[in-house]
């Protein structure tokens, strides 16, 4: 048993059974069945990204979501007025904003705080005030760690994509470059006072690294679970990431 103060959070990210369904524009399979469905297998969370296109996750399905689930919703997004109106009427508990790009088949980078740091204080304000808690999906530059902690945002989400690629790839030497970066910026948030949690491409066979990473208290795993979960089904799926999160933290 791992104990409570090392037990990471594992949150389930269920954007792609939305895009199962809307691949035949059908009514299944329904995100809500697969959160309830996460949420008895143990998930902290849920997180849902509702963007622009609506290439997944719809209004609807975050309103279900929000109305459905026992635990915590995270509401994913990008930082636009449209989004903050959203997020003021249901008030999530957390948010988490990312830049997003119409191009992209999936959230590429992490968002430019720095750049940006004005409008994000000015669009955060409000959500904290409704009680929402707010993370910046960055990368590891400390620049953006700062800018994170300046701006007033409770959580900073380190990106593994760049890490999940590399791995992917076989290229451990800078696989191992990119980890030693990523437990260097969440030493560095939390030293700022941030929460850390981390997410993106990551898989059983890449996530004891950064599961072991100390800082890091909550990681949001999606597009590989509910692959897996076409072989085990969903629940076997999230129980074997837990377990192998918990192997990594014991
Ligand atoms: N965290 C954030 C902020 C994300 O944008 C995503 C992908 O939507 C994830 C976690 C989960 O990534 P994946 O689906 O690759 O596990």
């Amino acid at each position: 048993m791992v104990s409570a103060l090392l037990r990471q959070r594992l949150g389930i990210n269920i954007d792609h059974v939305a895009t199962v369904r809307n691949a035949r524009g059908a009514v299944w399979p329904d995100p809500l069945r697969a959160a309830l469905l996460a949420e008895a297998a143990g998930a902290d969370g849920i997180t849902a990204h509702l963007r622009e296109d609506r290439r997944h996750i719809r209004d609807s399905d975050m309103e279900a979501l929000r109305a459905g689930i026992g635990i915590p919703l995270n509401f994913e997004c990008a930082a636009t007025d449209e989004m903050a109106a959203i997020i003021l009427r249901l008030k999530p508990h957390a948010v988490c904003l990312v830049p997003e790009n119409r191009a992209e088949r999936t959230t590429e980078g992490g968002l430019d705080v720095a750049s940006d740091a004005n409008r994000l204080t000015d669009f955060i304000t409000p959500l904290r005030e409704a009680g929402c808690r707010v993370s910046m999906f960055i990368g590891h530059d400390p620049r953006q760690i700062e800018a994170s902690a300046r701006i007033g945002a409770a959580v900073v989400e380190l990106h593994t994509g760049h890490y999940s690629d590399l791995h992917a790839e076989g290229r451990m030497d800078e696989a191992e470059v990119e980890l030693n970066a990523l437990r260097k910026a969440a030493a560095y948030a939390h030293s700022l006072g941030l929460e850390v949690h981390a997410g993106h491409g990551l898989t059983y066979d890449n996530v004891a690294p950064i599961a072991a990473i100390p800082e890091i208290i909550e990681l949001n795993i999606g597009h590989f679970l509910i692959g897996e979960a076409i072989y085990v089904g969903l629940e076997a799926a999230i129980e074997e990431m837990r377990r192998r999160m918990d192997q990594a933290r014991a």
